[in-house]
């Protein structure tokens, strides 16, 4: 108990709204189960000392069914009212869409290494052909020339995004079951070979946090990670008229 209310190991700071409320339902939820941990000990220790053999002869009970029936409900109650609240700070960020004016970024693992894509002027992803997939002919994710869609597309190594903007990321994964996961944010989304998954997220301070995978992939698990930057709108903008200059 000590090294969690000394907070020995805190975790760094949130960057997002939804990491705030994922901090405050995670201190909740421990509170909650920490005080009922601390309750049920007290409760077995008196029962052990309240009934400890002081030479009295022992007696058979039978336990009561009123009793049972309230401790259970209680414990239902807490369980199922923490889920509930949890609500707020899971489900809210999960379950409703982006918003409409989102930047939409597309995350793509593999063995070991994050890409990142920006659909570029047009605000278009180009078609994908995983028959083109070739990362030393400097086509990692295979885009497919023969769409105009896809010929102003971003593609680079990390991801920059702007402060205070909503961002949607689509997640996929090339090869195996891989995670994107950046702690300030509280955010972590599994990579599914297969699948496109939206995750979204504003982050409200400018910085560089890093992305690590939290899924064992391989032998490279170990070393991959990411860097997510936080800049401003103007740091952005100039992201990505050089991006789009150099290619
Ligand atoms: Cu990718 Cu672990």
């Amino acid at each position: 108990m000590y090294v969690l209310v000394a907070r020995w190991y805190p975790a760094p700071p949130p960057i997002s709204r939804d990491a705030v409320l994922a901090d405050r339902q995670y201190d909740f939820t421990l509170y909650v189960t920490g005080a009922a941990f601390v309750l049920a000990q007290l409760g077995l220790a008196w029962a052990a000392f309240r009934y400890r053999d002081r030479g009295q002869k022992a007696r058979f009970i039978r336990g009561s069914v009123a009793l049972e029936i309230l401790w259970t409900s209680l414990t239902l109650v807490a369980f199922v009212g923490l889920g509930i609240l949890g609500r707020n700070a899971w489900a809210g960020a999960r379950f409703t869409p982006a918003a409409p004016d989102a930047i939409q970024i597309e995350v793509t693992t593999n063995q070991f290494v994050y890409t990142f894509r920006y659909p570029g002027p047009d605000g278009k992803f180009g078609r994908l052909d995983p028959a083109l997939v070739s990362a030393p002919a400097g086509n990692p994710l295979g885009i497919d020339p023969n769409d105009a869609a896809g010929r102003d597309d971003i593609v680079v190594g990390s991801l920059t995004v702007p402060v205070d903007r909503p961002i949607e990321l689509l997640v996929r994964s090339q090869d195996v079951v891989h995670n994107f996961f950046v702690r300030e944010l509280r955010l972590q989304q599994d990579a599914v070979p297969g699948m496109l998954i939206p995750v979204h997220f504003t982050a409200d301070r400018i910085g560089s946090y890093e992305i690590v995978c939290t899924q064992l992939c391989g032998l490279g698990h170990y070393k991959m990670h990411g860097s997510l930057n936080v800049v401003s709108q103007s740091d952005y903008d100039a992201f990505l008229k050089h991006q789009v200059f150099i290619q």
